[in-house]
């Protein structure tokens, strides 16, 4: 399976996600994760070599890509449309992350309306979600009345996601005591794509 993770917006939580989603991925069968953005974010992730998983550039995957069964790519930020378009044309499926405040949910439906005139599968991931206010649910529910196809599991905000980048492991193996709610949250995400 061919999962791209990508928005049209920053810091929405792409490369998290390829990293939360290559995780699980890499349970089910061999799993390469493709950095696709310029700042290599996912191959600084990588580089302690404590992931589960094999991450690649764009450039050294293409002698390697045949290994592996499942392949997610994290994008750059603001891709360009026709970078978008050729994205989407070899994906089984297009992530898109936004977390509830609205610009970034406002540049989620601009990016679905560019997905949908070229008849991509996508699905729209809320993240950073705050789970002691509500904004979660209001987002739902915005998004739910663009008739943006939601997953039904939404991502936390946890500070465990944002520390366990620089101890260059997936948050599961993060010591913090919500670390397992935050991956088990990225397990549910991963069964609604491939159970
Ligand atoms: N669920 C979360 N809880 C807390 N912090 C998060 C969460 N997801 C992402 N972050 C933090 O938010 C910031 C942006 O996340 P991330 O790098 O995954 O987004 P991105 O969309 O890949 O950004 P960019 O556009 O710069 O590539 C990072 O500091 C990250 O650690
Ligand atoms: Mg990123």
């Amino acid at each position: 399976m061919i999962i791209t993770i990508t928005a049209l917006k920053g810091g929405v939580g792409k490369t998290t996600t390829a990293i939360h989603l290559a995780a699980y991925l890499q349970e089910k069968a061999s799993t390469l994760l493709v950095d696709a953005d310029k700042n290599r974010s996912a191959l600084v992730w990588s580089r302690e070599d404590k992931l589960s998983f094999t991450v690649a550039s764009q450039a050294s995957a293409t002698a390697i890509i045949q290994k592996f069964q499942h392949i997610v790519i994290d994008t750059q930020a603001r891709p360009e449309p026709e970078e978008l378009q050729d994205l989407t044309g070899s994906s089984d499926l297009i992530i898109l992350p936004t977390t509830p405040n609205h610009l970034d949910m406002d540049a989620t439906i601009k990016a679905a309306e560019l997905l949908n005139s070229w008849g991509a599968k996508f699905k729209v991931l809320l993240t950073q979600v705050d789970p002691r206010t509500k904004n979660g649910r209001s987002g739902r529910e915005f998004l739910t009345e663009a008739q943006m196809p939601l997953f039904k599991t939404d991502i936390p905000r946890l500070v465990a996601f944002e520390r366990s980048p620089s101890r260059g492991v997936a948050v599961q193996n993060y010591s913090d005591p919500r670390s397992n709610f935050g991956w088990q949250q990225y397990v549910a995400v991963g069964k609604e794509i491939l159970p």
